[in-house]
């Protein structure tokens, strides 16, 4: 892997781009980019500091290994475009519901393709990185791609029937710690803490919490545990959160999901 194309720059690319940027694994001047709108392509370039191409021949006649990034329902048109331009490359494809066995149908086998679910936490280095089993990568290029996407992130090789649950949990999972972290600042803000301490405390919360479990190694139930003294306040908030369905809420947010998904 030489030169990296991007098709599409919007917010997954941006932040892989700025990970892969930061993670000092790729030598300047080796990511390009491709986006129908120039002039904010440019902007991003020059924050970034990739390559803008004015076209998608452009950018597939630059790169070796192209990421596909663009909204998943762009892809067909984009492939049509590209006709036999993608031959004998690398192609990444981080789009949803874009997996290995969809793009057999739509590219030719000298294509060599990987599935990876990234997020966009991927931009502090601190990303979950989905990568389907089935692929047809050469054994030194996967392991290649696996260590640009590990320096913005977990790496987790998933079967291919489970990468979309896995989406649905590390993708969207984001969103819906941010609305976790908005209503607690709510909540402090209620009881008179200022607004932008009550984000540092519960963003620094939720942080050091998930490094705890991580670091730990324990079930979050036993870290729970902890600190919940008998007959004390934080077992009164659990009560609380049971009672107002906050497990079953976490659990409805993924059904809708995974019936979103199944529909297409
Ligand atoms: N956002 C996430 O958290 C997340 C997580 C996992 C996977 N993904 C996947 O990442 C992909 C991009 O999502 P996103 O959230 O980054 O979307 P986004 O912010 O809307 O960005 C879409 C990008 O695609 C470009 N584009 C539009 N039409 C195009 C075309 N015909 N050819 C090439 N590029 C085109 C847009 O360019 P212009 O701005 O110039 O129109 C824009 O740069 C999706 O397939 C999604 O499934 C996203």
């Amino acid at each position: 892997m030489k030169k990296l194309g991007f098709i599409g720059m919007g917010n997954m690319a941006k932040a892989l781009a700025k990970g892969f940027q930061a993670s000092g694994f790729l030598p300047e001047g080796s990511i390009y980019a491709y986006a129908p709108h120039y002039d904010k392509l440019k902007e991003n370039a020059e924050m970034i500091g990739f390559i803008p191409c004015r076209s998608l021949t452009e950018l597939a006649d630059a790169a070796d290994t192209v990421i596909m990034a663009c909204k998943p329902y762009q892809i067909e048109d984009v492939l049509t475009e590209l006709g036999d331009k993608l031959n004998g490359k690398a192609l990444i494809s981080v789009a949803s519901g874009w997996g290995f066995a969809k793009y057999q149908q739509y590219v030719d086998r000298s294509v060599r393709i990987q599935f990876v679910m990234p997020n966009t936490p991927a931009m502090t280095g601190e990303g979950v990185m989905l990568f389907e089993k089935s692929n047809s990568l050469t054994p030194e290029e996967r392991s290649e791609i696996m260590k640009l996407f590990g320096a913005v992130g977990l790496v987790e090789e998933l079967p291919d029937h489970l990468m979309g649950i896995g989406g649905a949990v590390s993708g969207c999972g984001p969103a819906f710690l941010d609305i976790l972290m908005e209503a607690y600042a709510d909540a402090g803000v209620k009881y008179g803490l200022p607004r932008d301490t009550a984000y540092r405390i519960i963003s620094q919360t939720v942080l050091g919490s998930a490094k705890l479990q991580q670091e730990t190694g324990e079930h979050p139930g036993v870290l729970k545990d902890q600190v919940c003294s008998p007959g004390g306040t934080t077992i009164c908030g659990v009560a609380a959160l049971e009672r107002e369905g906050f497990r079953n809420a976490c659990i409805a947010s993924i059904d809708e999901i995974m019936k979103k998904k199944s529909e297409h």
